[in-house]
């Protein structure tokens, strides 16, 4: 038997224990076989009301939040800043108090700031769930990361895990880090010294600056996005320079095991993260890591609702 989830909010991996993490993926892997059903649509969330709140844009995250919502039968609406209040100067506050006020149960938030979603969790009876919070966290997709490899290796223990680039600006880092290293990974950070501070070291992680020493010993390469909105330019010469350096391209792909999964999070910038050809290539899961996110979605609204583990114990 699952112990009970306890959580009103999904804010952060850091604070999610290996127990807590097991039975997200656990749960997650029941609703993508629901999905694998010629009838997705469950009834868990039946009479819930389920708002995305989006203060920064996004692709993958607010659509597979709207179609996870969709699934589990709940009732969803989206809101962006740019159709919002908030445009007019209403407050983060007051704008989720409204929308608490017309009976919201969950609100799922992505800000610019580090610590949106807590600040809301702190102040409201509906459950948050942080889509992306400044360069803090973006649990979510360390989730999918870490469901991912789980589905394709058959498990996460052990499996060494390369990082690689815009480190510092990155919440995607910063989750996968915490999930990966509670549930065994070896993960190693690799970018320029600009992106990547070496107290990075300090959560657990190897800390290296040449991406060509580290290829061949690789199970995982999880190629980082370049932060542009994040005002990383001071931080490097030239996007060229750092493709030339940090950039999966085919020469170094052939130093890769035969075997390794390419990752990204999106969205790709081809051509100075990873070369196209392996974007789209037989090694990238690319793809699958945003399928995947629907399952994990559903699996962390299910849970904040108080949906009790699903899977294996
Ligand atoms: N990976 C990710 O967060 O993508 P979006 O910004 O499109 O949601």
């Amino acid at each position: 038997m699952n112990p009970a989830w306890q959580r009103k909010d999904l804010l952060s991996l850091r604070e999610l224990g290996v127990e807590e993490l097991r039975q997200v993926l656990n749960t997650a892997k029941v609703f993508k076989e629901i999905l694998g059903r010629p009838i997705k649509k469950v009834p868990s969330l039946q009479g819930r009301t389920v708002v995305n709140l989006f203060v920064e844009p996004s692709t993958r995250t607010k659509i597979s939040f709207e179609l996870a919502a969709v699934r589990l039968s709940a009732d969803v609406v989206s809101l962006d800043k740019d159709s919002s209040s908030i445009r007019k100067g209403e407050s983060l506050k007051d704008t989720a108090k409204n929308l608490e006020a017309l009976q919201a149960g969950i609100i799922v938030i992505r800000h610019r700031s580090a610590g949106a979603a807590q600040f809301l969790a702190e102040r409201l009876q509906a459950s948050v769930i942080n889509a992306g919070d400044g360069a803090h966290e973006h649990p979510t997709q360390g989730l999918l990361d870490v469901f991912t490899i789980q589905e394709r290796l058959g498990k996460i223990e052990g499996v060494r895990v390369l990082i690689v680039g815009d480190i510092i600006h990155s919440r995607v880092a910063r989750s996968n880090l915490w999930a990966l290293l509670k549930l065994g990974a070896k993960v190693k950070l690799v970018g320029p010294s600009t992106l990547l501070p070496r107290e990075f070291s300090e959560l657990g992680a190897e800390v290296t600056y040449d991406l060509d020493a580290e290829l061949e010993q690789a199970d995982v390469i999880n190629l980082l996005r370049i932060q542009h909105e994040r005002q990383v330019q001071a931080r490097l010469p030239s996007v060229g320079e750092y493709s030339g350096f940090f950039g999966l391209n085919l020469e170094r792909f052939k130093r890769c095991k035969p075997a390794v999964l390419l990752m990204h999070p999106g969205p790709v910038h081809r051509g100075v993260e990873i070369a196209s050809e392996l974007a789209d290539g037989a090694q990238s899961v690319i793809l699958d890591q945003v399928t995947n996110g629907l399952a994990v979605r559903m699996a962390v609204l299910y849970l904040v609702s108080g949906g009790r583990g699903l899977g294996e114990a």
